[in-house]
């Protein structure tokens, strides 16, 4: 029987991702054992600064940033391996070593394969209007072929060089005449994926291992892991703001399968909200502010996409989905980043209901139609001028900004235990 593991921790994002998850997972690492990836691929982007260096992320967890940590890719993952290889030839030109002595793989995780990433950027360009505005990474295809599974390739198949090449051959003959039909595109050589795939095999080989196993060994051992919850809420496949979604459940709700992991090795979450609002690609944002608002909040939080680069789009803080998610993940406590983004302005406002339609919506919901009409409510709070960036401590945030944090934490209804005011690991206020 596993125990209880009360030391345990996921972080997990209660907007639409970007909240600033690097950072608070970077510093829960520093007393852990381990840091597990558990849901999405190589669309996330976690970014840590260690003094003048800035690190980015997109499917290694944080922490192999720090030494002596193991790192887990959980079987929920897609796994990407020409951009894992990629982040870990960047990250030892700087120094950083990546080995199977920090980082292990499930033998579960599915692949993302190149027909899943032309597939994915290919319906984007041809859907008028319907874009999701992903990030073009081949996560969708990925995800859909796994609950396919006739046509799934998963991190284990790369062990078998001759079953990986009879696969390899059939599916992607079959993509390319999906490919082909759909979206007029050349076909790919199916030698030429198999010797890519191959190889990555022979370099995945010493990483890979049945991470439950691992997981399991180190609760039994009392170890400490932080499971990285990558994307956010409500960016969850089944409970956020379909069909403008990823394709996981990248909520709090996933990290049991994506981990592969029983509930008793996670009993907290701690959320992270940023103190405004952002999003990228399409869909219902309520308190977006398409202006000057939103001009100064994105360049001053650089709000512009790790993976893709794209200009995120700002608003306020919408408290009535933050608190949905609160509830979903079951938090116990919340973390609020980029408080020094907001200074500067004359009052912020906060959003704390919404009506629909003439009438107050009593909860968040989920359905793109109704989000699409409703009016935010704004509660309007005084601004706070200067850099807020040097506070160390919570009394010596402006008390204007000391009401905001209050006054949100009283919205969502769990405890903000974390405020950053700035990028780098030191600026943090514990509460
Ligand atoms: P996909 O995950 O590339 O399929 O994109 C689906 C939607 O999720 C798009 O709106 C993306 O911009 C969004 N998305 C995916 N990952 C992230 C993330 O890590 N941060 C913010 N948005 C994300």
């Amino acid at each position: 029987m596993i125990p209880l593991q009360e030391q345990n921790t996921c972080v997990i994002g209660l907007q639409w991702g970007d909240e600033g998850k690097g950072k608070i997972v970077d510093f829960l690492a520093e007393r852990a054992d381990a840091v597990v990836r558990y849901c999405g691929g190589a669309n996330a982007g976690h970014t840590v600064r260690i003094g003048s260096e800035k690190y980015s992320t997109h499917l290694l967890p944080v922490g192999v940033l720090r030494a002596g940590k193991m790192n887990v890719i959980g079987n929920g993952v897609v796994l990407d391996p020409a951009a894992l290889f990629r982040e870990i030839d960047e990250l030892a030109a700087r120094g950083i070593a990546v080995t199977p002595g920090n980082l292990r793989i499930s033998y579960k995780a599915h692949l993302v394969m190149p027909y899943h990433v032309l597939e994915d950027g290919a319906r984007e360009q041809s859907s008028e209007g319907t874009a999701i505005g992903t990030t073009r990474r081949g996560i969708g295809p990925a995800y859909a072929d796994k609950m396919m599974r006739a046509t799934a390739l998963r991190v284990a198949d790369l062990l078998h060089e001759e079953k990986l090449r009879q696969r390899i051959a059939r599916v992607v003959t079959e993509r390319n005449k999906v490919l082909r039909a759909l979206y007029d595109l050349a076909p790919l050589d199916w030698k030429q994926v198999f010797e890519q795939y191959r190889d990555f095999g022979r370099r995945m080989g010493p990483f890979v291992e049945d991470t439950t196993f691992l997981l399991l060994q180190y609760a039994r051992e009392g170890k400490r892991v932080v499971f990285e919850g990558a994307h956010a809420a409500l960016l969850d496949v089944d409970h956020g703001t379909y069909p403008y979604v990823t394709s996981s459940n990248c909520s709090g709700l996933g990290v049991y399968t994506g981990a592969g992991v029983p509930p008793q090795m996670v009993q907290n979450f701690q959320g992270v909200v940023k103190a405004y609002s952002t999003r990228v690609g399409g869909g219902p944002f309520p308190t977006e502010q398409d202006n000057n608002t939103g001009n100064y909040i994105r360049e001053r939080g650089n709000e512009y996409g790790t993976t893709t680069r794209r200009p995120r789009r700002c608003g306020w803080f919408d408290a009535v989905a933050a608190r949905y998610s609160a509830d979903l993940c079951g938090v116990s406590a919340v973390a609020v980043t980029l408080l020094d983004v907001l200074s500067g302005l004359d009052h912020v406002q906060v959003c704390t209901a919404y009506k629909y339609r003439g009438s107050h919506l009593p909860y968040f919901r989920a359905d793109m139609d109704i989000l699409a009409e409703v009016e935010p409510v704004y509660e309007t709070l005084p601004g706070w001028r200067g850099n807020i960036s040097g506070c160390r401590k919570f009394g010596e945030l402006p008390p204007e900004a000391q009401q905001y944090i209050k006054r949100i934490e009283q919205l969502i209804g769990a405890p903000i235990n974390m405020v950053s005011v700035g990028p780098e690991r030191s600026a943090m206020l514990i509460r």
